[in-house]
């Protein structure tokens, strides 16, 4: 019988509805290849959806419930008010749905130019697990005294042992996979309560995972490490604002927000995860035709290294690589190939198998294929 997935589509605002069908044209072509099929449903979401309707996350939840994964365009929009849909939509849905690992894989691809000079793709190759369900991204916090002199802002920061511990083991299990290197990124001699617990749950689970070796670096030095010695680094995890941060500076090392992208993972099966490329709705660039549809095309990847579907991941990957090295730059008119043009080379590579699966050696998403996928 042909395997068969539930999608459910949100491409969203700005560019997000342009790379999106970019994806789910390589998507359509992974299908024809490898022997699977989808079913998709789309949605309407994000600023332009909110300001016609009022309608946030609540409004899809039940639907988006029933989905095996979740591909995600980008929100916003400069009439809405900054974290209405942060806040209403992405923050609700990792919450609702359980989407306690983000997942960024910070791979340096051949050909794919880094500000960083000498770095090479073998020095790079490496996953940021971050924290998505807790943390200062709880939003619970107060201010007393608001617009005097006396203003008090108050913002707390939530940590769970179960929190914790379901991320630490999932990333103990993804670097069993790998170079079986863990390394945990905090602020422990400052955030001393919170750290105590981090670290805590860490030296506990590792006595499960003896093969792989524990390391522990401050996100100020991870701040410096990332950048100029990233092949210390095989799985990192990390709290949620930590995250969010060291996954931009990630981001900048591997080329940018045309090729960053993003897993967020529900580890039990309750609910789908989410794919989606990091970067937002860009506006200043939507209906030009310049966006860079790599980073969708790449979390539709991860997607399928998710739902089993390894051997598609994999294609997909080597064949958004082929054509990321050889495009001229990775943002803007000066790419040499319109958003559309880059999506149907990814198709066409992915349909014909031409792709060489060399230029992406121990593949991340092959890693992620070979970890239970919830909801099969
Ligand atoms: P942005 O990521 O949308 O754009 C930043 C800059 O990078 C812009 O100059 C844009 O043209 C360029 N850029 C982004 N993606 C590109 C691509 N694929 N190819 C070529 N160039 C690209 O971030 P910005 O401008 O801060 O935010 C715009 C809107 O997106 C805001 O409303 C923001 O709240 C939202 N946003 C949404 C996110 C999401 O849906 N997950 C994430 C980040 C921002
Ligand atoms: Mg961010």
């Amino acid at each position: 019988m042909t395997r068969s997935h539930s999608i459910a589509v949100l491409p969203g605002d700005g560019i997000g509805p342009e790379v999106v069908s970019c994806a789910l044209q390589v998507l359509d072509a992974a299908e024809a290849r490898h022997g699977f099929t989808t079913e998709r449903r789309e949605y309407a979401a994000g600023a332009g959806h909110y300001l016609e309707t009022g309608e946030l996350f609540a409004a899809v939840e039940e639907e988006l419930r029933d989905a095996d994964a979740i591909l995600f365009g980008s929100m916003g929009d400069p009439r809405v008010t900054p974290g209405i849909l942060e806040r209403g939509f992405i923050l609700e849905m990792r919450q609702r749905f359980q989407q306690a690992a983000n997942v960024r894989p910070v791979r340096l691809y051949p050909g794919v130019p880094t500000p960083i000079a000498d770095l090479t793709p073998e020095r790079c190759e490496l996953v940021i697990v971050r924290e998505n369900t807790e943390g200062a991204y709880v939003g619970r916090g107060s201010t007393v005294h608001a617009g005097t002199p006396h203003a008090v802002a108050m913002q707390e920061s939530l940590n769970t042992r179960a929190g914790i511990e379901r991320v630490v083991d999932f990333s103990f299990r993804l670097a069993l996979g790998r170079r079986r290197r863990l390394t945990l990124c905090h602020k422990t001699n400052i955030l001393v309560a919170a750290g105590q617990l981090w670290q805590q749950v860490v030296a506990e689970l590792g006595e499960r995972y003896p093969e792989v070796e524990v390391d522990y670096v401050h996100v100020d030095a991870m701040c410096f490490h990332l950048p100029l010695t990233p092949e210390r680094f095989d799985v990192v995890v990390t709290d949620n604002l930590f995250g969010d941060i060291i996954t931009d500076l990630g981001a900048v090392i591997q080329g940018g927000l045309g090729v960053a992208t993003s897993a967020n993972l529900n580890l039990d099966g309750t609910a789908p995860s989410m794919f989606e490329a990091i970067h937002g709705s860009a506006p200043d660039i939507a209906g030009t035709g310049t966006a860079n549809p790599a980073g969708a095309i790449l979390s539709l990847a991860l997607m399928l290294g998710h739902l089993g579907e390894g051997e598609a991941a994999r294609a997909v990957e080597a064949a958004t690589v082929e054509v990321l090295g050889g495009l001229p730059a990775l943002a803007g008119p000066a790419m040499g190939l319109s958003t559309g043009e880059i999506g149907s080379r990814i198709a066409d590579l992915v349909r014909s198998g031409e792709a060489s699966a060399e230029l992406v050696p121990d593949s991340l998403l092959g890693t992620l294929a070979a970890l239970p996928a919830s909801r099969r």
